[in-house]
Order: C-alpha cells, then structure tokens, then sequence
C-alpha cells in the first residue's frame, strides 16, 4: 500500500451563520492565528508529508483560486452548483483531478495534527476519523460494528452501538471513491442535496469501512457564532500547543550547519526520506518527478519557457553537464572566474577541451565590466556563451546576473548561470535576466538533501543542442530531457529518496513562500554581521557586492588563533563552521542557509565570543 500523498478539501459552501464574522469570504477564510485557517491546514498537510492539495470550491471562489499562485502543489475545481448540491457533489466534481487514494477534510475545520498522523498511520485502506464527546452542538454520531462503521446520525437514538462524532478528516481509498462516484450519480438525480458522509453511510452495508478514534482529539467544525467563539478561547490554543508538542516529539537532534551546504533541513524533510520501496520505472515516480521539474521551473518564474533536467550527481556534475552540452564545437565559453568555482568551469572546459576564453578576477573581487565588455569584443567571433557564478561561494560575493546577461543580449550570446548557492535563496528570474541555462542543486538554499542537480534551461537553448556532437554521455542536457519527457522515466537510475525529500522540501519553500525565505536568510546576515563587527572581525567581500548568504572573514592575526581548535570549540557546542578557500588573504567562512534562525545565529555568537575570551585571542 502507498503513502497517500494527496489531500481534497471540500470548500464549496456558503457559510451563511457566519458572515458578520468573515464578511462575505469563504469559510476557508476565517482567521483565528496569523493566516486564513484554510492555510493553516495546507501548512499542516505540507508537514504531514501531502504533496498534492485539491481544493473544491464554488463560493467566492476565486480566493481559493488566489491560493494556486502562493501553492503550486495546490489545484482547484469548481462546484458550478454550490448552492443546491450537497458535499458528494463537490467530492464527485472532482473526479477528474483525483487519481489515488487521499484524505478527506472539510474546509471549515481546525483540527490538530495528530488527526492527520493517526489516518496516515492507519493501516485501513479507509479509515473515518472519530473523536470522543465534544458538546460542540451539531454533531454527527456514527455508528460502528466490528472496526466498521454502521451508519451517522445527528439523532443520537438513530445509532446502536456509539463509535463517537465524526470528524470530518477521512482517510479515502481511490477504489472506494469510485464506488461513492457510482453510487452517487444514481442518486443525483432524486437528491442532489446529498453528502458525502450519507453516502459512505450508504455504502458501508457492502463495503468495508473503517474508523479511527482519537478519544480526545482537539478540533471544531466552525458553523455558526458559538463555535467560533469556542474555537477562539479554548479549541484554537489547544490545538496550538499540542501541534507544538507533537512537533517537537518528532525532534531530530538539530545540527546548526553554518558551512555553505549541504544545509541543516527541517525534520520533515529528514522524515521525507523514509519511503516506501518504488521502482523507479514505475508512472507514479515519473509523476513524482515531473511535478518537482515544473516546480524547480516555477521558483525561479520560468513557466512555459524553461524546462528543468535533472542529474544524479552534486551540483558540479549539473554544471559538467550543462557547459559540455550546449558549447557547441567551433566555439568558445568566455568563463568568469573570481572564485574557486568560476576556476571550476574552467577545470570543466579544460579536461573536455572545450574552447574557453578566460577571465580571472582576484577572489573577492567584483567584474569589472568594462573589461568583461572589452573581452567579448575582441573575441566575439569565436564566443557563443559566458559561463559565471551568481553566488560565487568561495567569497560570499554576489555577480549580478542583469549586467552580465545586459552584456551577452548585446553581443547576441547565451548565459550559463551557476546559481547553486543562490537559487531559492535570492529571487530570481529567469525570463526578466534572460537566463539560458541556470543551475542548483538539492542541498542549498531549497534545502533538500544531497545527490541531485538540475539544470533550468530555456527550452528553445536547449533544442538548439539537439544535434550538437556529443562530448558526453551519462551527462548529456538533451539526451536526458528527452528520454525523461518521452517516457517519464530518469535516463538513469534516480536516488528514490532523495527525490521525495526534495518534494517536501520544495512543498516548504512555496510555505515559507520566495520572499519569506530571503528575509529569514537576510535576517540573519544582518545580526551575524553586526555580531562579527563586535568582535573586531573583518569582512572580504564589501557590503555592497555581497550576497548575503555566506560571510568570508578575515582570520585573527593573532598566533593564539588556530582555525581548527576555533572548529571543534564550535562543533561540540552544535555549530559547524567552514575554513576559507583560495582568497587572497585567509579566511574562514559562515554561510547563513538552510533551516536555521537568528536565534540560532544570536547562541553562535555567543560561544564564538566564549571561545575568543576563553583563549584570549585579540581581533583588534
Ligand atoms: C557556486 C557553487 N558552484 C558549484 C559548487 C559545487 O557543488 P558540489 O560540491 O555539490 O559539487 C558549489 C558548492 O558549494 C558552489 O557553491
């Protein structure tokens, strides 16, 4: 049996008892916390590893429809007739979006995570979630028998034997909701006022249905004044607080990683991991990983023009594969070093002999783009690409990606933009920059886990390389998208797990949301540095060329400063720390990616001042 890995929210209805509260919005549109409780509950899905959202609307439904443009994972679908048809009609109307088995859950709910745990976990293929006594008003008794449900009735004398209230979060096999379908269009027609629990009632002569009861299950359905009042005072807090306890239940030891990538991932990322066995042939990976290329497509806003391909391999095997496709063989890559991976692009060309015109800069410093210029005039003739990193790592600096991609249209010339430390961590746009070919990978800032790379191509570069002679073989850029968009399978056999990670990590980033993620790492920046400059450290990259995503400091001078005793200090204490590379004066680095807050970079500073006073080392 598969995970299920898709949730369908009913969210067609009007909602009239609560209108003086939400002022004509959906239901879904309620706020009790920061957000809407319809994204409290994506929230909850994304961590309790769902990947795909449906959402049935009807009422005002372009609120819902708002959602898709914040949520890639989440689709909707109208119910043309909300206001005379019943929940089975919106769960019906659906059906030619839902394709596996998924959780049910009504839109005016809160409950807590453990509702949906307990159905995930359920080892029933269906499984009606129950709870004990609420005292809510309004409930809906089920009846049960044997694990099976019997019937539902708001008539507590209706029911024999007292399995407890439903819910309204359902576990749903695919093959039981295309009896419901079956059932329901017979009934349509006499009663399209009818719901869904009526039909598994219906159905649960024949067919097994089971329960799953949570005796003290913190949730409320909200559908009138009291109940958003009751929510308010004591549902909403409890539901907080135990959601908060779960969580950290789940805790991994948390490892601040300051290192540039891999970067410390949230525990549910970790949790993403442990999967199923799936032979990666099979359609459903396929859409797996189709789903995560559109989506890789999407943060950086290159819908409709860019295609993603994505390799087994760190992120230079992304960039191998990248610059030893598209160069085609009568020309030359001007490559932009001013930093040890820019030199790595160049290490590329050289052990494929690809023709290349160098550019190198001091590491630290930033193009000087009146010599770039100057260099793309007098090679022009034999120049078909520049080759540069936006994030170059090794400094911290930032090359702008608009000068250099200013400079290229005017020279009619593609751009390959190594973006691995930047992509999902700076906004960027791939159709305003003009971007050919961009590449990331996993383990940085979309903080998922390493072993994958990708390449985000402008599909019409990417043709053009379709009869390129072939330098390549397991890294070719077309042969691999074409063999993946033909058949929906990897070229080659695909890290299985690390694939599901990245969903989940990807289902993160679109949460936390693009501008979200760079204010928590620019946050961060900010106390680092002024927490730096208080120690009388000293800065390579100036503030105006910097990313803001890895900070390389110049090292004490004093003999007492040992890198590595500095390290371990740290390292037993949580923190990982990362030496300097190749900069014109020592360093040691700090990068401020991944998982991890300012409160993690206030105790940082904290045991990095312990550890300058303890050993007396004077940064002065
Ligand atoms: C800008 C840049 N390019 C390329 C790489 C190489 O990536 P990997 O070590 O995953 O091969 C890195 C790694 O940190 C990087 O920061």
């Amino acid at each position: 049996m598969s995970r299920v890995r898709t949730a369908v929210i009913l969210a067609a209805g009007i909602g009239s008892r609560l209108r003086n509260i939400h002022n004509d919005k959906p239901k879904g549109f309620l706020q009790l916390g920061d957000q809407p409780i319809i994204e409290e509950s994506i929230a909850r899905l994304v961590f309790a590893g769902i990947t795909e959202i449906i959402i049935v609307n009807g009422y005002q439904n372009h609120y819902y429809d708002e959602l898709k443009k914040k949520y890639p994972f989440v689709k909707t679908i109208k119910n043309e007739d909300f206001e005379t048809t019943g929940s089975m009609y919106s769960l019906w109307t659906a059906n030619e979006l839902i394709k596996n088995d998924f959780l049910l859950i009504e839109s005016d709910l809160i409950y807590e995570l453990n509702a949906l745990q307990t159905l995930l976990n359920s080892t029933y293929k269906n499984a009606i979630l129950l709870s004990g006594k609420t005292g809510a008003g309004d409930e809906v008794y089920v009846g049960v028998n044997d694990n099976r449900i019997v019937n539902m009735s708001k008539q507590i004398e209706d029911i024999k034997q007292l399995g407890g209230e439903l819910v309204g979060v359902s576990k749903i096999s695919f093959e039981l909701y295309k009896k419901m379908n079956a059932f329901a269009e017979k009934v349509f027609d006499k009663k399209s006022n009818y719901h869904y629990e009526d039909c598994l009632t219906d159905l649960a002569r024949d067919v097994e249905i089971n329960y799953e009861l949570i005796d003290d299950l913190a949730w409320i359905e909200i559908d009138d004044e009291n109940h958003h009042q009751r929510a308010v005072n004591k549902i909403y807090p409890l539901i907080k607080k135990r959601d908060e306890e779960l969580q950290l239940s789940k805790k991994v030891e948390r490892n601040i990683l300051l290192n540039p990538g891999p970067a410390t991932t949230t525990d549910t990322v970790k949790y993403a991991l442990v999967v199923e066995d799936i032979c990666p042939r099979e359609l459903e990976f396929g859409e797996l990983v189709e789903g995560i290329r559109q989506d890789l497509v999407k943060v950086v806003h290159g819908e409709g023009t860019h295609e993603a391909v994505l390799f087994t391999s760190s992120g230079t095997g992304g960039v191998e594969a990248c610059v030893t496709s598209v160069v085609p063989e009568d020309k030359a890559v001007l490559v932009i070093n001013n930093g040890a991976y820019g030199k790595r692009i160049q290490q590329i060309c050289e052990g494929y002999n690809i023709k290349q015109v160098k550019f190198d800069i001091p590491y630290g410093d930033p193009i000087d783009f009146n010599k770039l210029e100057q260099i793309i005039i007098d090679n022009k003739d034999q120049l078909s690409h520049i080759a540069f990193i936006h994030h170059e790592t090794t400094v911290g600096i930032l090359n702008p990606i608009n000068k250099v991609s200013a400079l290229a249209q005017k020279y009619d010339l593609e751009i390959i933009v190594d973006a691995m430390s930047s992509y999902a961590g700076i906004p960027i746009d791939v159709k305003k920059d003009n971007i050919h070919f961009l590449i990331s990978s996993a383990n940085k800032c979309i903080q998922g886990m390493a072993g994958l790379s990708f390449v985000i191509c402008s599909r019409e570069s990417l043709n053009k390389t379709a009869n390129y002679k072939r330098r390549n073989f397991y890294f070719n850029l077309f042969d691999n998208y074409t063999f993946f968009t033909k058949s929906k399978q990897m070229q080659f056999t695909p890290p299985v797990q690390i694939f599901y990670a990245l969903r989940q990590a990807i289902n993160e980033y679109f949460i936390e949301t693009e501008t979200g993620r760079a204010k928590r790492y620019e946050d961060m920046y900010n106390v680092l540095r002024e927490g730096l400059i208080k120690l009388g450290f000293k800065f390579l990259v100036k503030d105006e060329h910097h990313a803001k995503l890895l900070t390389a400091i110049i090292e004490p001078e004093d003999p007492k400063y040992d890198f590595n005793k500095m390290h371990d200090y740290l390292y037993e204490r949580g923190f990982t720390i990362y030496p300097g590379k190749g900069a014109k004066v020592n360093t040691f680095r700090l990068s401020n990616i991944g998982q991890i807050y300012v409160e993690d970079i206030k105790r940082f500073l904290a045991a990095l001042e312990e550890y300058l006073q303890n050993n007396e080392i004077s940064n002065r």
